[in-house]
């Protein structure tokens, strides 16, 4: 069974129907999910998820795209909903996006780094999104050295990731994984330690082929399951066995 490290089910593209999605999930093998907060409002979206249905856990946190939304009202908000529910296993996603820079990149480091406080106040991970933004990236999480978590939809080199993996991090990789074109992703796929790297959909966004552009949802995590086992010469088996092994450990479950 595997473990969906990364979803958006809260994303009102689901509406319709996402109870039967959650419901479903099972039956496509995938038995635990962690719902990412974006923002505050979505933050709290995902704690009430987590608390309806005993497979979804939560995070809470700002996506650098809203990062002007970081102060100290919302960081003590995110400070009381992790000690008030248990199941709120991180901070995130937090971090930095240059690729779409909808928010100056100072104010992004500025609430990275609130919240990587915040992280290392609460003592839990942190789910970190990073594109395009590497070197900040790097030099931001190495100022935080008792916090660490996943660098989520992974785009760095492997030199990098296995930089992070010494630090004590995961790797999370998407449906990227299958894409023709993904050559980095699947060489740092191929060279860091299998207990390093976890599964996630990043869902409704980077559907896996042969379901590319279509939206995503975390049934379609097993393609990346047999795209790792291919990547990695072993079976599909262990795959689900060692990444959801690995996800518990990120999450601390
Ligand atoms: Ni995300």
């Amino acid at each position: 069974m595997l473990f969906d490290t990364h979803a958006h089910m809260n994303d009102p593209i689901f509406d319709e129907d996402r109870e039967q999605v959650l419901l479903g999930l099972k039956d496509k093998g995938v038995e635990f999910m962690m719902n990412v907060g974006c923002c505050r409002d979505s933050s709290r979206d995902c704690v009430a998820m987590a608390e309806k249905y005993p497979f979804v856990y939560a995070s809470v946190g700002t996506h650098p795209d809203a990062a002007d939304e970081v102060n100290e009202e919302v960081l003590e908000e995110y400070r009381q909903l992790v000690k008030a529910h248990p199941k709120v296993r991180a901070i995130g996603e937090i971090g930095l996006d240059y690729y779409y820079e909808t928010v100056p990149r100072e104010i992004q480091q500025q609430a990275f780094r609130m919240q990587m406080a915040l992280a290392k106040e609460l003592s839990v991970p942190v789910i970190v999104h990073e594109r395009n933004a590497h070197d900040d990236g790097m030099r931001i999480v190495k100022e935080f050295k008792d916090v660490t978590g996943v660098f989520h939809c992974y785009s760095g080199s492997a030199e990098m990731a296995r930089q992070l993996v010494d630090m004590g991090w995961y790797i999370g990789f998407t449906g990227v994984l299958t894409f023709k074109n993904a050559r980095k992703a699947v060489e740092t796929a191929e060279r860091i330690p299998l207990e390093r790297i976890v599964l996630e959909t990043d869902c409704p966004f980077m559907a896996p082929e042969p379901f590319r552009g279509k939206r995503n949802d975390p049934g379609y995590l097993y393609r990346m399951a047999e795209r790792l086992a291919e990547i990695r010469g072993i079976s599909v088996e262990e795959v689900h066995a060692v990444t959801t092994e690995n996800a518990k450990k990120l999450y601390r479950l």
